[in-house]
């Protein structure tokens, strides 16, 4: 049975890991693309910024919903079942949004399409993690990571031509419609390609079919001494009994682990990112770019920056430590938070020479969050919790990060307009000063620290600053 060649074995996994990586984009394009509309929105339904408010973050709400549902589905249907679902959702979403008469039917078409972004987001990584060979899983987890920015980046591009160029039946531009219906095409293609994935072999075996999780590592050209391999990992790995709710009820100490990651997503929120990536060509606007090109561009500018930022946290992570990597994030993202602020509150509609600093400093921001917040919070959140209670607590992080997102994506208008322009900016500037203090009291470095090397610290009653140790 090993006759395969490593160029199909390698073939056969790239295949899998690039299409369920798609759900990673699908995500991305969904953050990405309601910056580009929402101003067009808002002038063709003329609504109030509270609505925008609420259809902005009507699609993380979902997200909250679908993840929890799939935590059950995956866990009863099969993982494979569960991202089917998701790309179906995603298709009558995508379009449920484009053809919406009003802004009700799209405030809850959002709702839906958000379902579909938290069943992806929870079930793509674990069949991820499930499916791929030990020597490629820390790659196919990256590769999830990225490709969630550069679907931003594409959204950000696909607004930018629909917003300014395109002519759809003799109108030039401003077709938030399509900017929204798009994304069923990359959804359909997603769905056709999940027909082709087998089921995670993990999950087969949690269910005793272990003949046809062979198969599956047949199928992806594995030799029989790398199948027996993976299947005792499994088989071990099933030993521990997850029951995280009960384990969340009993103990104390993985609480503490609970309350951390819940914590961190907290904290990777409230850094603003996401403000920047709802509502990018407002603060362009604010900057003084009254243009609808310019804001388009310079939105297309930041996603490309959040892209090749991210490379830098995916080459030091390993090698300089988790922390150090953290604070030089929340200084930059401090500091710059802050040079926008003081520069909305001097006025830069006023004094033009101060738009491109304070958009040069919105960017250095995003570089910021992108080498460390983005991808750190999710390692971290990834390592610190005991197997038996893994999946819950991965669940109560993942959870928190939606519903700290919605809250962020819901506010951001009407905190400009109660606070002001810059005061806005400079609050969460100090947020993120304040954050590193709180990574200095309580959180962990865990660079090259195994997995087990931590629970063990952590369930013996290690502070948590220390169980990386
Ligand atoms: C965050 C998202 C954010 C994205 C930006 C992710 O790590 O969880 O909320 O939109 O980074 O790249």
């Amino acid at each position: 049975m090993n006759s395969s060649s490593p160029f199909r074995k390698k073939l056969a996994i790239y295949f899998i890991g690039f299409t369920a990586a798609l759900a990673g984009l699908l995500f991305g394009l969904d953050i990405g693309v309601i910056s580009g509309a929402e101003g067009f929105i808002q002038k063709d339904f003329g609504i109030p910024d509270r609505m925008i408010e609420l259809i902005v973050s009507a699609l993380l709400w979902g997200a909250v919903l679908g993840a929890l549902m799939s935590s059950y589905f995956s866990a009863h249907f099969g993982r494979r079942k569960t991202i089917l679902m998701s790309a179906i959702v995603f298709v009558f979403g995508s379009v449920a949004c484009a053809i919406a008469p009003n802004e009700y039917v799209l405030l809850g078409a959002r709702l839906f399409l958000g379902l579909a972004v938290g069943m992806a987001s929870f079930t793509a990584p674990l069949y991820l993690s499930e499916v791929s060979p030990q020597a490629v899983r820390g790659g196919m987890i990256s590769m999830y990571q990225l490709m969630i920015t550069i679907g931003i980046v594409l959204a950000f591009l696909s607004n930018a031509w629909l917003a300014s160029y395109a002519n759809i039946g003799g109108v030039v531009g401003g077709h938030w419609r399509w900017m929204l219906g798009v994304i069923a095409f990359p959804a359909a293609g997603m769905f056709i390609g999940v027909l082709f994935l087998p089921e995670s072999p993990r999950w087969l075996c949690l269910k005793g079919l272990h003949d046809r999780a062979v198969g599956v590592f047949r199928r992806l050209h594995l030799d029989d001494a790398e199948i027996a391999a993976e299947v005792a990992e499994i088989e071990d790995s099933l030993k521990v009994k997850q029951n995280g709710f009960a384990f969340f009820r009993e103990n104390a100490l993985f609480r503490k682990a609970v309350y951390l990651g819940i914590g961190l997503q907290i904290i990777q929120q409230l850094t603003g990112i996401n403000v920047i990536m709802y509502y990018a060509p407002r603060i362009f606007n604010i900057a003084g770019f009254t243009s609808t090109l310019d804001q388009m561009w310079g939105t297309v500018i930041v996603g490309v920056t959040n892209v090749l930022a991210t490379f830098i946290a995916i080459a030091f992570v390993d090698k300089l430590g988790r922390k150090p990597i953290m604070y030089a994030g929340f200084v930059t993202m401090g500091v710059a938070m802050v040079v926008v602020g003081v520069l909305f509150n001097i006025g830069v509609e006023a004094n033009k020479a101060l738009a491109f600093p304070a958009i040069g400093a919105l960017l250095i921001f995003i570089i910021g969050f992108a080498m460390s917040a983005g991808p750190i919070i999710w390692v971290i959140c990834s390592e610190i919790y005991p197997l038996a209670g893994r999946d819950f607590g991965v669940m109560c992080s993942t959870g928190t990060n939606w519903v700290t997102n919605a809250i962020v994506g819901m506010t951001f208008l009407t905190m400009l307009s109660t606070l002001g322009n810059g005061n806005t900016f400079i609050l969460y500037g100090a947020l993120n000063v304040i954050f590193i203090v709180v990574f200095m009291l309580f959180v962990p470095e865990t660079k090259g620290v195994r997995l087990e090397q931590i629970e063990k610290h952590l369930l013996s009653g290690v502070p948590l600053r220390k169980i990386g140790r």
